[in-house]
Parts: structure tokens; sequence; C-alpha cells
């Protein structure tokens, strides 16, 4: 079993929270990182995000001197899908749309090499599904970080029904190499953490909606009395509750609509107003600058 070496290239598609997170990841653990997104704009302000996360950690003296400059040298933006042709290893981070991340694993596959692997940061769909259709099945694996990936230790290296053992394995040692600790799961719709998560929020939103305490009220319970860190409320706002709706509804209609997974139309509600939690600015709290209060 062997990681890929630091001086593989990396691509990530998607410079969302996951997609910027993840990049930072790999242009610390010294890989040359090239960073795609399809919205204009998006993957170089991402760039500019992580490198001055990484500024802060620097000041705080968790990353030593230089950090910064070194995590600049590496990591660049695509101007085009194409561009990322040289990846050994592409993870992909778009939105929770099964056609979607489809069409763009077909697209990949057109561009990088024969031995390239393609992961997918998806949190609930089927990687088998994902890459059927494809060519090269066996080089589709799950590579599942949590929110943030910077921070965060966990990774799931998800197995699809036609992926590769030796894929999994090189995935398995390189997410060791860069300071996380994987485990291997196969794809079950949410794998582990999003399937045990589950009740978690939806337990949380069934008392809300009962009327039994306010949203500030649940999280500083789960928070306090439990020893949890977030309680769900605060969970679903950092998460966005665009991505955890679709995870839910994805789940919920993977398991044959088993009413335990059904997904709450309070949050429906949220993600049509487009209230998504702090990266919008407002969800079951708002997160203005200056004060995090929970919103009436
Ligand atoms: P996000 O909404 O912050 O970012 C998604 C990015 O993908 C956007 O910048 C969008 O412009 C871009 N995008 C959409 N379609 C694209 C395409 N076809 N090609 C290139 N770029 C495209 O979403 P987030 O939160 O980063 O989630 C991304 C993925 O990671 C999803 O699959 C989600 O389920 C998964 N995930 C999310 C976690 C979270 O806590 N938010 C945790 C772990 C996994």
């Amino acid at each position: 079993m062997t990681a890929l070496p630091r001086s593989a290239p990396v691509a990530v598609v998607g410079a969302g929270a996951m997609g910027a997170g993840i990049a930072q990841v790999a242009a610390q653990a010294g890989h040359p990182v090239t960073l795609f997104d399809a919205a204009p704009g998006a993957a170089g302000k991402a760039r500019e995000g992580i490198l001055a996360n990484v500024a802060r950690q620097v000041e705080k003296g968790r990353l030593p001197e230089g950090a910064r400059e070194d995590v600049a040298a590496r990591l660049e933006v695509a101007p085009a899908l194409e561009a990322l042709g040289g990846a050994a290893l592409v993870v992909e981070a778009i939105v929770e749309r099964l056609e979607v991340k489809r069409q763009l694993f077909a697209g990949l596959e057109e561009i990088v090499a024969p031995d390239a692997i393609l992961a997918s940061n998806t949190s609930s769909l089927s990687i088998t599904a994902i890459a059927a259709g494809l060519k090269h099945p066996e080089r589709v694996a799950g590579l599942h970080f949590f929110n943030p990936a910077p921070v965060m230790a966990l990774v799931e290296v998800v197995a699809g029904l036609a992926s590769d053992r030796r894929v999994l394995d090189t995935l398995s040692e390189t997410a060791r190499e860069w300071g996380k600790q994987p485990v291997l799961a196969k794809s079950t719709p949410g794998f582990i953490v999003n399937r045990v998560a589950r009740p978690f929020y939806a337990e949380g939103l069934r008392l809300l909606e009962e009327g039994a305490a306010d949203a500030a009220t649940i999280d500083a319970v789960v928070r306090e009395a439990g020893g949890f860190r977030m309680g769900p409320f605060e969970l679903m706002d950092l998460i966005g509750h665009d991505v955890n709706f679709a995870v839910t509804r994805s789940v919920f209609e993977a398991y044959f609509h088993d009413p335990r997974y059904r997904p709450s139309l309070t949050q429906q509600e949220l993600v049509a107003a487009g209230w998504y939690g702090r990266k919008s600015g407002r969800g079951f709290y708002d997160h203005a600058p200056g004060a995090v209060r929970p919103v009436p």
C-alpha cells in the first residue's frame, strides 16, 4: 500500500466550502493543486480564502513561517476543466446532485491519464451510481471529508461495487499522509457518519416543529449536557441547509421513503428562502458579523 507521492498533482473540482478545504489540505501536504469551479471567479475567491486561512494559522503559531507562501506557490486556479488533465487524483466537491456529478465524471474521464484516480466528496450519493456508465468505474471511489476539512481528522474512503481495492488503499494511505484518519466504508446511503447523523438533525427539527423548545435552547442542551461540540441547528447552519437538505432527501429516496429519514418542511422552507446558514448569513441563526443570534 502506497500513498500518492507528494509531487503528484491533485485537482479539486468545486471551490465551495468543502473543495476549498480539501485543496488547502492537499496543498499543505505538499502537492501541486489545481482548483476549478464552474462559477466564474469562485475558484479565485476560494484561493484567496485559503491563503488568508493559512496566514491566520501561521499567526497563531499552528503552521510554520512561510506556510502561506508555500501554499500560494503550490495552489493554482484552472480556467477550464481541461486544465486538470495532468492530475493523478481528482477530488470532486460540486453540488450534491447525481446527474451533475455523473456528467462531470464522464468529462473528467476524457481528459485525465488512464491511471488517474477519480474521487467524490459526496455526503450521501451512491459511489456505484456515480461510477456507473464510465469506461473505468474501477478508478472511482468516495473520499469524504468533514467540514471544515483542514480541521476535521476523519475521512471516509467509500467503496462502490466496482471500486478497485488498490484505489481504495491508495486513497486511505494518501489521506493518512495528509494527517487524516481514514475509515473504509461501503457505499450505502449516507455511508457511516451521515447515516448516524440523520436522527440527530431529524429529532432536533421535530422537537422544534412540536414547539418543545427553540433552536438555541435545544443546541445549548445538546452541547452543554450532551457533550457535543455543536447542537443540531448550529451544525446544520455550518454545513449549509441546501447541502444538508439535499443529503436528507437523497438518503430518504435511497431507503425507499423510510419515514425515519423523512425530510423536514421547516428545512425545506429555509432552503426556499435562500437561508442556507453561515454561507448566506442567515439560517436558524443570524450570522451577521458581530453577533450570532437566533433568528426570531
Ligand atoms: P458549496 O455549495 O459550498 O460548493 C459547491 C461548489 O461547486 C460551488 O462553488 C459551485 O459553483 C460548484 N459547482 C457546482 N456544479 C459544478 C460543476 N458542474 N462543475 C464545477 N463546479 C461546480 O457545497 P459544499 O458544501 O462545498 O459541498 C460540496 C460537496 O461536498 C457536496 O457533494 C456535499 O454533499 C459534500 N459535502 C459537504 C459537506 C458540508 O458540510 N457542507 C461535508 C462533506 C461533504
